[in-house]
């Protein structure tokens, strides 16, 4: 193994940032205490394919990807290609750009529900439109929903203790139920019963295979109850399959919200579903945002959506999902450290359980640490996402460092010395966690 790899300049970034920006960073999940601090890169300046450089120089081979939205890998030809030819022409317009058409045109083809599509910008903000339009089209009030939805005030009044900031009375029009759970759906159903607007689950979540039927089941009662279904396809979407979790499933929701594979990593959410609902987003709601037709995202979508199309990004990023869930598998149990891989090979999650909870997130940030310095960027129980760049080499080279990483980690937790390699610098944490 290379002698310690230095993330100095990340850390002196770090601090920098810390000062100025509440938590370091804009987003929840890669804040820089989620990881190894001090044993982790922080800072990015380059990627390329699978693989993505830090501040300090260090290449690794990168499985968390933005969170979610490179699907086709890092500077992709094709995106750029577009991207650049687009930017040659104007970025936004307060006329209209004929590739909102190509785009609609592509995601109509592609995704069974949707029949009419809009577009918006992050995922919060197609989930918060999905949620305007399905109260619009029913003129009923209530949703029920089962897992994260993003930021905004209407989703997050359903997390009980996280609603900081939120106002009371939104909790009276969201109320959750339990994950692959029907029986809890229909008593909810019942509890509310003739006021809910709209189910909205994101079909693959949870980090567990979902159970046969379930989401037949979900679809037979939004139909017995009047309410319309939801998927986020915000990580299942462009993932799973061209047409997402419900091309995978084979249920049709009636409305669907995409974010992050769609435009492999230019921000762009699409809300979409069924004609005679998605009309109401015009007819008699104010659904309305400035950058929906910004045209680089949508060229980035549309040359996606072309890739897509015409190459095995899918069957590829299965195999590769496939080869890792089984070589950690594996070498979990070669090791005798209690790390298993769940849910989907194109983006799962994997655990570690000892008995003693804190020794299993030590041994995370053991992990962490050692994949790290072994050149392989991993995110604390996942999702593991992997791209069409990630090829059988990468594969390889990944499950040789996690077989050195796990021997350190069988041999620490044998010795009770996991605390003692520890690298990494003890903060207060100033971001507030939902996960
Ligand atoms: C399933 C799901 N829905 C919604 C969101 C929110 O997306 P955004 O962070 O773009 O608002 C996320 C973000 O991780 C997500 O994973």
């Amino acid at each position: 193994m290379s002698e310690t790899r230095s993330y100095d300049r990340s850390l002196e970034l770090w601090r920098r940032a810390i000062e100025m920006i509440p938590g370091g960073s804009q987003t929840n999940s890669k804040r820089a205490t989620a990881y190894a601090l001090g044993a982790f890169p922080i800072y990015a300046q380059r990627a390329e394919g699978a693989r993505i450089q830090d501040v300090d120089g260090n290449w690794y081979i990168d499985y968390i990807l933005g969170l979610g939205p490179i699907t086709l890998g890092y500077c992709y030809p094709e995106i750029d290609a577009a991207i650049r030819e687009q930017l040659e022409r104007g970025i936004i317009y307060g006329l209209l750009a004929p590739v909102e058409l190509e785009v609609a045109e592509s995601v109509i083809e592609m995704v069974p529900c949707a029949e009419m599509v809009r577009f918006l910008k992050g995922g919060a903000e197609v989930t918060t439109a999905a949620a305007r339009i399905a109260r619009g089209y029913t003129g009923r009030e209530v949703i029920l929903n089962c897992g994260y939805r993003g930021w905004a005030d209407g989703w997050m009044a359903q997390s009980t203790g996280m609603a900081g900031g939120v106002p009371d009375c939104l909790g009276g029009v969201i109320d959750g139920f339990a994950r692959h759970d029907l029986d809890s759906l229909r008593a909810k159903l019942e509890e509310h019963a003739g006021r809910v607007a709209m189910v909205s689950l994101d079909p693959a979540g949870g980090g567990e295979r979902v159970p046969d039927g379930y989401h037949q089941g979900v679809r037979e009662l939004c139909d017995e109850f009047g309410a319309l279904l939801m998927y986020d396809e915000i990580v299942t979407g462009f993932r799973m399959a061209p047409g997402g979790g419900q091309e995978y499933f084979g249920v049709t929701p009636d409305l669907a919200c995409f974010a992050k594979g769609i435009a492999n990593g230019m921000p762009l959410g699409v809300v979409c579903g069924r004609a005679e609902v998605m009309r109401k987003a015009c007819d008699d709601l104010v659904i309305s945002v400035t950058y929906g037709g910004e045209a680089l995202s949508l060229a980035a979508a549309a040359a996606a959506m072309r890739v897509y199309r015409a190459e095995p990004v899918f069957e590829t990023i299965w195999a590769t999902g496939a080869r890792l869930m089984a070589g950690f598998d594996e070498l979990g149990e070669k090791h005798g450290v209690p790390l298993k891989c769940h849910g989907y090979e194109p983006m799962s999650s994997q655990t570690i359980r000892y008995e003693d909870p804190k020794l299993s997130q030590d041994v995370w940030t053991l992990l962490l640490q050692e994949m790290a310095q072994r050149g392989v960027l991993l995110r604390r129980g996942g999702l593991l996402f992997v791209t069409y760049s990630h090829g059988e080499a990468e594969a390889e080279e990944t499950l040789a460092a996690l077989d050195e990483s796990l021997a350190v980690i069988a041999d620490a937790v044998d010795r009770g010395t996991v605390q003692d390699l520890l690298r990494v610098t003890e903060v207060k944490e100033s971001f507030r966690s939902f996960t």
